[in-house]
């Protein structure tokens, strides 16, 4: 996902620019999804269908025999065919499993490639109202640089969060534990989320007071976390939005909930959530914009702290998400 001096380049003619790479990689992962769905029912059916007849066969031969040599016999071929069926359920199910994750990475990709489009064809149309003298006051300049800024900064946003990304799924991503106050992390956190949250018109409702403990945590990471979930709440929570901030310590963890009152994560959806791409009937429903991949960096973030996130429901409606940190050794 590097974007280089070429790449850049060729944008300035739409149908060439990104489009062309990311597409080529879609249908290579839509083909891979395909096969794998064909390895599938390749599966079931040349392993499947034999190894049934085997444990009809087992069956049979263990409640008709009537020698001990028969019964043993039968018993044996039950055994070596249920084996057998162990090993078709499991490859069935990772088969199935990886046909997903193709699925869910090809739509990954165009989503990333849209998304990474829309800023640069922004940057690129006011530069050419600047390099052709279109913007002739000092005002429509200022906004076109102000656009450009702005702009800029989503395109950087986007790549540093891919670049996180990459980081945490090659596990080279390092954390530095270190004591820190609890309530430092949760405002910058929530400082991070400021311009979003008047953008949307959201309150926040701080249910926590100062003198809050200390947690063992490294704060730039666990800021990304929670800056995650809370941008999640504003763009799910549902006029008037309303989020949440609340907090309880339980045994030696600190745990911080993030509720909102937007629809809520349905019971079956609360575990793949936070598996690599998946987006839910949330975002789907509302139209939401997002990669998949924020409640899967929650999730390594906090699991790397020893720590773990999970998703409730909020009453009378929305979703909670509780992060739970440690706490630190002993008072200062
Ligand atoms: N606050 C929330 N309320 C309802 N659903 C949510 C909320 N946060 C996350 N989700 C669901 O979890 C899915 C995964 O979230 P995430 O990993 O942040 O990816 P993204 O936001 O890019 O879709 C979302 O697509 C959405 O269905
Ligand atoms: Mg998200």
């Amino acid at each position: 996902m590097q974007i280089s001096d070429e790449s850049a380049l060729e944008l300035s003619s739409p149908e060439q620019g990104l489009e062309a790479p990311p597409s080529v990689v879609r249908r290579g992962l839509d083909l891979r999804s395909r096969r794998l769905r064909t390895t599938h029912r390749l599966v079931l059916y040349v392993a499947g269908v034999p190894t049934l007849a085997l444990i009809s066969v087992g069956i049979i031969v263990t409640a008709t025999g009537s020698a001990a040599r028969e019964v043993v016999i039968g018993v044996l071929i039950l055994g070596m065919a249920l084996t057998v069926a162990t090993g078709v359920v499991v490859t069935s199910i990772l088969l199935q499993r990886e046909a997903r994750l193709a699925r869910l990475q090809s739509e990954f990709v165009s989503r990333v490639s849209h998304d990474l489009r829309t800023p640069l064809t922004s940057i690129r149309m006011f530069v050419e109202t600047l390099q052709l003298g279109r913007a002739q006051d000092p005002e429509t300049t200022a906004e076109c640089l102000d656009a450009l800024g702005r702009e800029s900064e989503r395109l950087l946003s986007l790549v540093d969060r891919l670049l996180d990304w990459a980081r945490i799924e090659s596990a080279s991503r390092l954390y530095e534990a270190r004591r820190c106050t609890a309530n430092t992390v949760l405002d910058e956190a929530l400082q991070s989320v400021d311009s979003l949250r008047r953008q949307y018109d959201v309150t926040f409702v701080k249910e926590y007071t100062e003198g809050l403990p200390d947690i063992e945590v490294d704060a730039k990471a666990i800021v990304d976390a929670l800056t995650n979930v809370l941008q999640n709440a504003v763009y799910y929570a549902d006029a008037p939005r309303m989020v949440w901030i609340r907090t309880h310590v339980v045994g030696a963890m600190l745990e911080v909930a993030v509720a909102d009152n937007g629809p809520g994560v349905p019971e079956r959806e609360r575990k793949k959530i936070f598996e690599k791409f998946y987006r839910g009937s949330a975002a789907r429903s509302q139209g939401i914009k997002g990669t998949g991949l924020g409640l899967t960096m929650v999730r390594a973030i906090v699991n790397a702290h020893r720590g773990e996130v999970r998703v409730e429901a909020n009453e009378p409606r929305g979703s909670v998400f509780v992060l739970s940190l440690p706490l630190a050794d002993t008072p200062r």
